[in-house]
């Protein structure tokens, strides 16, 4: 709902066993590439949350049968049927871009509206049109939209200037029924790529490479239906982590990737956590008192991601000493940061992908989530301040995270749900 708000007694520390949330990034992209079979695809364990919901509506429109089935989600594109994304459909859902790949797979041509033409954002895709240029897609502008044109594509090689995970996982659903060989050079390597290749691989797509720097697509004719589990979510394991860490404690984050997290479970020893690890379980253990980072710049996986820079930046809040933060992804990031200052945050803006944060105390206020993982932030800022935190707009956090405050909660936070 949108008028939804947390109310968070801070001081609690956090003691438990928790099961991480399926990934976001990881299903997002699984579920536009349904349009690349006929038969059904049912995505088991599906994470409940607002993106995939919205991103089924744009299924839905584009004549996909979807159901929800327990916590399996079945999904029939036999009779899929090629619907312009208009301003209002790209609105739903930021992220529509991720159908342009899929959409030219199966129907050869699309239509979309420009994001600049919606109120959704500067999210650049000059990336993605590039690459599809140099596959011989044509692409045209009539008023507000972009038109793709795929009828004479041929598959080729592609250098992309940044490793963007959207436009590798364009391509890739794009070139795995293209006739030939398509090669991606500077590919993005996030687990969230990997996770699209396993699942084309499993309908019987041949693609090399995934988790490297260069994808090779061999297309193939046809795709199969598919029976999928996806991974769980890293950034819902980190912000567990990140959360344990400040409020001192011990938690048990069972069914997560390690591996996925390295970097950031590097830094939280190097601030005086404890962390075992076994297999897929990670238990944290932290007396809440951390230590000093002096610096944290975000990167492209394996380095530290983007998605957990506001909450780390949050943890630096109540660390001690100096910690300079540099975002070297999205500037729009630090938005979070005024709300920051209202709790007491000690936060100073360097130039505009960089801040230095001074560790001290937070206190309750009244706050507003101004995206997904700020949103977060802000919950785990409220989690560690002095007093009641009042967080609105947490329809932002419910994008990405299946009931935030039922998992904090089951682990003993004062949180609840106004
Ligand atoms: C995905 C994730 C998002 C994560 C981001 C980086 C999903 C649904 N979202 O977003 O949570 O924060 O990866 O890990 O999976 N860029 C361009 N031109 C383009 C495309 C991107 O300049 O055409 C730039 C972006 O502004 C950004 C960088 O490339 O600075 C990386 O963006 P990208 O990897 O494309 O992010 P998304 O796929 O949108």
């Amino acid at each position: 709902m949108k008028k939804d708000s947390y109310k968070i007694v801070g001081g609690n520390k956090l003691f438990g066993e928790v099961d991480v949330q399926t990934s976001k990034n990881g299903t997002l992209p699984l579920l536009s590439a349904c349009l690349l079979t006929s038969q059904q695809v049912v995505i088991n364990n599906f994470p409940q949350i607002t993106d995939v919901f919205n991103m089924l509506k744009i299924l839905k429109k584009l004549k996909i049968k979807t159901k929800v089935k327990g916590n399996s989600l079945l999904l029939n594109p036999i009779n899929a049927r090629n619907i312009k994304i208009g301003c209002k459909l790209a609105k739903t859902m930021r992220s529509s871009i991720f159908f342009l790949g899929a959409m030219l797979a199966r129907f050869k041509q699309c239509t979309i509206a420009m994001p600049g033409g919606c109120n959704i954002g500067a999210r650049p895709i000059d990336i993605h049109i590039k690459a599809l240029k140099r596959l011989k897609v044509r692409v045209g502008r009539s008023g507000n939209y972009l038109k793709f044109d795929a009828t004479n594509a041929v598959a080729g090689r592609i250098k992309l200037k940044l490793p963007s995970v959207g436009a590798t996982e364009n391509i890739i659903q794009f070139a795995c029924l293209l006739p030939g060989i398509t090669t991606i050079i500077n590919a993005a390597k996030e687990p969230e790529v990997v996770e699209l290749c396993n699942f084309l691989n499993q309908m019987g797509a041949k693609i090399e490479g995934a988790g490297t720097g260069v994808i090779t697509i061999c297309g193939v004719s046809f795709l199969n239906g598919i029976q999928y589990k996806p991974s769980a979510d890293r950034i819902v394991a980190g912000t567990l982590m990140l959360a344990t860490a400040m409020c001192g404690g011990e938690v048990v984050i069972k069914n997560s990737n390690p591996e996925e997290n390295k970097n950031l479970i590097n830094k939280l020893l190097s601030i005086g956590c404890k962390i075992e690890i076994n297999c897929d379980i990670i238990k944290i253990t932290s007396n809440g008192e951390l230590k000093n980072l002096t610096s944290i710049c975000t990167g492209y996986y394996p380095d530290f991601p983007t998605d957990l820079q506001s909450m780390m930046l949050t943890a630096c809040c109540v660390g001690c000493g100096k910690t300079i933060i540099t975002e070297n992804l999205f500037e729009n990031r630090f938005l979070t940061t005024t709300e920051l200052i209202k709790m007491g945050a000690n936060i100073h803006q360097v130039n505009k992908n960089e801040v230095e944060v001074i560790g001290g105390k937070l206190f309750g206020a009244e706050v507003y989530a101004k995206d997904l993982r700020g949103g977060a932030a802000l919950v785990l800022a409220s989690l560690v301040a002095e007093g009641t935190t009042k967080v609105n707009n947490v329809h932002f956090i419910d994008r990405g995270y299946q009931q935030l405050d039922f998992v904090l909660r089951s682990l003993g936070a004062n949180i609840r749900r106004i």
